[in-house]
């Protein structure tokens, strides 16, 4: 496959393309970097020994993309560009909807015009908004999101619906993320946000690091086992390996889907925390603090239908994910010093 991964050098797309790469797939990748680095082209490369073709260009460039696609015989876009972080969209809701929502009608528009058909969806669990029944199954109602960055997903979402029932040609697969962590085994990709993290792996990777004093633990008076809040979390190396299978699946069948993409399995912040002390050797120190504003107690995914629709299931458990994340912070560590 010919395949365009918008937003690929960031955390999930970085991934993706390796896995695409390694299966012997065409990989291009459309960044404007606001998100990341162009050095994670030289670890993709490092890791797998092919090189995406890159270009430095924002999606919202209609033409810059049109030509992309075009020239390149793109098959298939597989779309992760956006911006992610659930407060800042409550601060900024324009440059959410701008970017996210403006941006993907733009690209849809470019890829009409280029006669490319098939787009893989970065969506969330998020669209579920407060869980009705658990695990979550793609037919419980969507809305009831709390803030402008989930919305952007739902919107999206309509908006792919929408256009698979006009256009009968065109494959749509919204693929919804739990909550994914971890890194590639060789730690020259992983997640490294800017500034101070606001998920919680990233947060107990600098404080095992010793970069933060401490995890603040939102809660621990939710009605959950140990009163703190409950996540899906899936090894980003299994999320990749489903995008793979999303695009074998979207060529093959036009219309729309959405699927959870999620172990089946929650477990709490404290959980985590001693995952995460098991797999770095150290105590993670930790207080509670106040909820925080817009939580859900409790998510998990039912994900027999990617398992049935796609042929996936997440192989990775908490123990390789938590391991692979204090590999990736040991490595940032070492380029540092
Ligand atoms: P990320 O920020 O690491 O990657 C997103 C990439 O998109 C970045 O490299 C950024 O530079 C790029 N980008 C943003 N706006 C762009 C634009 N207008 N034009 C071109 N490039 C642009 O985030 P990620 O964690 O890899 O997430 C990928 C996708 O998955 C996002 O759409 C995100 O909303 C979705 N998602 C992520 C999670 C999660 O917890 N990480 C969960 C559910 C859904
Ligand atoms: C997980 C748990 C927190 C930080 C968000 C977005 C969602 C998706 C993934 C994507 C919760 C607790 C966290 C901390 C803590 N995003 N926590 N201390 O909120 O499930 O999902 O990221 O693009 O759309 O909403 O993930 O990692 O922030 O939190 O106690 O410092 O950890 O309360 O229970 P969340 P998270």
């Amino acid at each position: 496959m010919r395949v365009l991964l918008t937003g690929g050098t960031g955390f999930i797309g970085s991934h993706t393309a390796v896995v695409l790469l390694e299966g012997g797939h065409d990989v291009f990748i459309c960044d404007n970097l606001c998100n990341s680095q162009v050095s994670t082209l030289d670890a993709i490369e490092a890791i797998c020994g092919r090189r995406p073709v890159f270009f430095e260009k924002d999606i919202r460039d209609k033409a810059a993309m049109r030509s992309i696609l075009a020239d390149n015989g793109i098959e298939a876009v597989v779309h992760f560009a956006g911006l992610k972080a659930v407060g800042e969209s409550c601060a900024k809701p324009l440059e959410y909807y701008d970017n996210n929502v403006a941006g993907t009608v733009s690209l849809l528009q470019a890829m009409q015009d280029a006669g490319c058909r098939s787009m893989i969806f970065s969506s969330s669990s998020t669209v579920y908004g407060t869980p009705q029944k658990l695990p979550l199954t793609e037919d419980h109602p969507v809305g009831g999101v709390t803030n402008p960055y989930g919305r952007t997903k739902l919107v999206i979402e309509s908006i792919l619906s929408d256009l698979c029932a006009a256009d009968k040609n065109f494959c749509a697969v919204c693929l919804r993320y739990f909550n994914p962590i971890g890194a590639h085994a060789s730690g020259l990709i992983g997640e490294n946000p800017n500034g101070i993290p606001n998920n919680l792996l990233p947060y107990v990777a600098r404080v095992a690091a010793g970069l933060l004093k401490e995890v603040n633990v939102f809660g621990n008076d939710y009605p959950t086992p140990d009163g703190t809040g409950v996540r899906d979390y899936i090894h980003v190396m299994d999320l990749a390996r489903g995008h793979v299978l999303a695009l074998e699946y979207a060529l093959k069948h036009p219309g729309w889907e959405a699927i959870n993409l999620g172990t089946g399995q929650g477990y709490s912040v404290l959980e985590i925390i001693a995952a995460f002390e098991k797999a770095c050797g150290k105590k993670i120190a930790y207080r509670i603090a106040p909820r925080r504003a817009g939580d859900i107690a409790a998510n998990w995914a039912d994900p027999s239908k990617a398992l049935k629709l796609l042929g996936w299931k997440a192989e990775l458990g908490l123990e390789e994910m938590c391991a692979s994340a204090w590999n990736f912070q040991q490595m940032l560590q070492k380029k540092s010093n």
